[in-house]
């Protein structure tokens, strides 16, 4: 029998806790022959709530969960950790600036890296979903000067997957059939879902879509402001389609992407396509033996090269902001 994974979820008792634990218990992120142990990190006034969703995963007998712990304290949660989701963040509420959106996060995800750097495994891999996801990301890796820098990921799995799902059902071919699309950049609105070397049943998107106009005012700000629509409709914050991109953002990273394909993730730059090295930018990425790759070598027309170019001044921005707060 294999030995079990520690995986360590944050802000556990929230919406994406709920839709994500259930699903890395049942095997779904790291493989039906995988043996997990949770860890749940919430604030002292989630903790009650974290009990009551710990208590409905003991009730699913899942044959692979092997142990929920409850803490409050990151150093306990990060212990052991090979898998670190760290979900919970700071919201934005009214009247809060950039900055100060910023400087709350830093507050959670800086005491974060630094306990994952002394405490998680060797072989930790950690994805941050909580917003600002991507300098999130950045400030919990610049606290973990131990850990290898790629081992920091953002997720713009969600992204990447509602833009497979918009060209689907533009050109009729099912999601199966989609290849190779990249979101670049910041998991924000400046982000950019590219189809340019995608592939629709094998032959290129955009000319199978032959339609610059619709890639322009229809696609990508649809994608871009997904989040925003997902609030207006259900009254609530996308969650489920949140947690299957987690899932899916480290299945990948752990099993690999398939021949002929890639994804999108956050991931370090090393200077590729002139971003500038040590952000953390979406990239379209392969992934084999436990390791993400840049994609190299693409073409990027003018087109791509703005909208890339402006979602990066974002994210440099932003590090300008969290390194004049001290946070990395
Ligand atoms: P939520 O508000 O339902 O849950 C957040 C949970 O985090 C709460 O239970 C809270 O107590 C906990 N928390 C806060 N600070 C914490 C800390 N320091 N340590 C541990 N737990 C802490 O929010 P929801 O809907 O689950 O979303 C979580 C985050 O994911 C938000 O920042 C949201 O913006 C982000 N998100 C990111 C997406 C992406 O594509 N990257 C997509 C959707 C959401």
């Amino acid at each position: 029998t294999r030995t079990p994974v520690t995986v360590t979820v944050t802000g556990a008792a929230g919406q994406i806790g709920y839709a994500l634990l259930f699903r890395i218990a049942s095997g779904q992120l790291l493989g039906a022959d995988v043996p997990v142990k949770l860890r749940l990190l919430e604030i002292p006034q989630g903790l009650k709530a974290a009990e009551g969703t710990a208590m409905e995963l003991d009730d699913c007998a899942f044959p692979l969960l092997q142990g929920i712990d409850i803490s409050d304290d990151p150093n306990v949660a990060f212990d052991g950790a090979n898998v670190a989701l760290l979900v919970g963040a700071r919201p934005r509420t009214k009247g809060m600036e950039r900055g100060d959106l910023l400087e709350a996060n830093g507050g959670i995800f800086k005491p974060q890296g630094k306990a994952i750097n002394d405490h998680a495994a060797d072989d930790i891999k950690v994805l941050v979903v909580g917003n600002p996801a991507n300098t999130n990301a950045l400030i919990a890796q610049a606290a973990a000067p131990d850990v290898p820098a790629e081992r920091f990921t953002a997720m713009t799995r969600l992204d990447h997957n509602r833009a497979l799902s918009q060209l689907s059902k533009k050109t009729g071919a099912p999601v199966s059939e989609i290849k190779k699309l990249t979101i670049w950049g910041n998991h924000s609105a400046t982000q950019y879902p590219d189809v340019f070397h995608a592939e629709v049943a094998g032959k290129n998107a955009a000319e199978v879509v032959n339609d610059e106009q619709w890639l322009a005012d229809t696609f990508i700000p649809t994608v871009a402001k997904r989040g925003a629509a997902i609030i207006e409709a259900r009254g609530a914050s996308s969650a489920a389609s949140a947690a299957n991109a987690a899932i899916d953002h480290v299945h990948t990273w752990v099993n690999g992407t398939a021949a002929g394909d890639w994804t999108s993730a956050g991931v370090v730059s090393d200077g590729s396509y002139g971003v500038p090295q040590g952000l953390i930018s979406s990239f379209p990425v392969t992934a084999k033996d436990g390791k993400f790759e840049i994609v190299q070598g693409l073409d990027i027309n003018e087109f791509s090269r703005t909208r890339i170019d402006a979602s990066v001044k974002e994210l440099e921005d932003e590090r300008e902001a969290v390194r004049g707060l001290g946070l990395i």
